[in-house]
């Protein structure tokens, strides 16, 4: 059979201009799993062009039949989820609950921004003059590129691309190269609905192949993009000089605070999970607890516990609860950073790969904590993006606060208590774009706002009420129907 991995342009199935491939892998087995079209800034340019073309036709379908085609992608999703859950496993590696979790997203996402197509609100107003009417409408912008990470490989696409395709954009999406086979059941998924030609098209390739060409090309209006601060504040500086409207989704280092009042056993959950899920690998995962000193000691000896006994595996077995970190750079990472850790804190789980067995075939690292660490040492502060904690003593809800807040991210962030005055103190108080009250920091939900303050984000929310934002501007229409000339400002003055 002829390789099906192929780049999505003007509604065909095509290989890279120059011929050239690269391959994807099972992270926790090493297997092979299919071949991708290597791209250029040629193949962006003929997708922005397939894009281009689409928006003049795309723009004009009534919104609501613009969402039918996204309620039919919800279901087909929905019809597929166990399928696309096992590919997205097998491609990068979170267990099976998780990738349906991912793939739900997406169907939650796909209805959502499908309601939009009904309602795309504008506002009307009075006009100050008589006869005279005064409204606002959004409108589309035009080609939006959406550049996505490999944690979410479903649900970031769906965050992005379905509210810029029901408000009348097209699109030109480059996931990345570790997931390429997921941004390909997108694509196809939507190629099923009977999206129209070239309103949506993907490009597989590198950053600098692909991404940069992307940020860089005049017929993109709009830059989407999920993935490392670094790279997200390097886009925001090229596409600033272009122009162009720039929404960013960036990194994380998320806090639990934990009082002395809190339920111990439900903050230990809550933590194992959110900084263990995805082993360690969301935006959002937990990576350091801020805990109240008289209850550091009992928190952590729960952590490390539950930590040590969490079974590695494959996340095709219903038994693993961590699965393979992404690749080997990533591995390097935490290896890094737990070395820097060993001297920072106290090593109270993990600190090494998982090689034993069939494990040595894939890229596993056991959950880590550092118990008693500083909250100025590099692993409390610096984004590590795997499964390493750190655990931090505080002396009060004001100093838990001031230390979240000091952070150059704010993503997410979580106060366990059973004081409601405390509670809602923290909530006015924490600056980051979530905020839970006795949950862990991940789990948002796809119809409230997602994103972050400082480092994390440039001010953008995805998803949620707020989902069109980066994708429409206003357009503020005034009709006269007086007949003759009216001056705002001066004749009615
Ligand atoms: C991310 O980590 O990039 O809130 C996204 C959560 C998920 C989304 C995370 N719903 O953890």
């Amino acid at each position: 059979m002829s390789n099906p991995y192929l780049n999505f342009i003007g509604g065909r199935w095509v290989p890279a201009r120059s011929g050239r491939t690269f391959f994807n892998t099972n992270p926790a087995t090493g297997e092979m799993l299919g071949e991708f079209p290597a791209s250029g800034p040629e193949d962006v340019a003929d997708a922005v062009e397939a894009a281009r073309i689409a928006y003049r036709s795309w723009r004009l379908v009534p919104a609501p039949k613009r969402a039918e085609i996204l309620y039919r992608a919800g279901e087909i999703i929905r019809d597929r989820k166990e399928e696309l859950a096992r590919a997205m496993t097998r491609e990068m590696g979170k267990t099976l609950a998780e990738t349906r979790g991912d793939v739900q997203e997406g169907i939650d996402m796909a209805y959502l921004a499908a309601g939009e197509g009904r309602r795309l609100y504008g506002v009307t107003t009075p006009s100050e003059m008589p006869n005279k009417w005064a409204m606002s409408a959004r409108v589309p912008i035009g080609v939006v590129g959406a550049i996505t990470p490999w944690n979410f490989p479903f649900a970031i696409p769906s965050w992005k691309l379905m509210p810029a395709l029901v408000a009348g954009n097209t699109a030109v999406f480059k996931p990345a190269g570790d997931t390429p086979e997921m941004a390909w059941h997108f694509a196809r998924v939507f190629e099923e609905a009977g999206l129209p030609s070239g309103v949506l098209n993907l490009v597989f390739g590198s950053g600098s192949q692909v991404g940069d060409p992307i940020v860089a090309h005049p017929g993109i209006q709009v830059i989407s993009f999920t993935g490392s601060t670094e790279v997200g504040l390097a886009i925001n500086a090229q596409a600033g000089r272009l122009g162009k409207r720039v929404s960013l989704e960036m990194g994380g280092k998320n806090a639990v605070i934990v009082l002395d009042d809190a339920d111990l056993a439900l903050a230990t959950d809550a933590i194992v999970w959110s900084a263990f899920g995805t082993t360690g690998q969301r935006c959002t995962a937990c990576s350091r607890v801020l805990v109240h000193e008289r209850v550091h000691d009992d928190l952590a000896q729960r952590v490390a516990e539950r930590a040590k006994a969490l079974r590695l595996g494959d996340g095709l077995d219903p038994a693993t609860e961590v699965g393979p970190l992404v690749n080997g750079r990533q591995v390097e990472t935490v290896e890094r950073y737990v070395a820097i850790g060993r001297a920072e804190g106290a090593l109270t789980a993990g600190g090494e790969r998982a090689t034993q067995g069939a494990l040595g075939r894939g890229h596993f690292y056991r959950p880590t904590v550092f118990a008693d660490v500083r909250a100025d040492a590099r692993v409390a502060v610096e984004e590590i993006f795997g499964p390493v904690l750190a655990m931090v003593k505080v002396k009060s809800l004001e100093e838990a606060v001031e230390i979240n807040n000091a952070s150059m991210y704010g993503l997410s962030s979580a106060l366990f208590t059973r004081d409601v005055n405390r509670a809602f103190q923290a909530m006015r108080d924490l600056e980051t774009g979530i905020v839970y009250v006795n949950h862990g920091t991940t789990g948002a939900e796809t119809h409230l706002p997602f994103g972050g303050t400082r480092g994390t984000g440039n001010g953008h929310r995805e998803a949620g009420h707020t989902m069109l934002d980066p994708f429409t501007e206003w357009k503020s229409i005034y009709v006269d129907f007086s007949g003759h000339l009216q001056r705002a400002q001066i004749d009615n003055n």
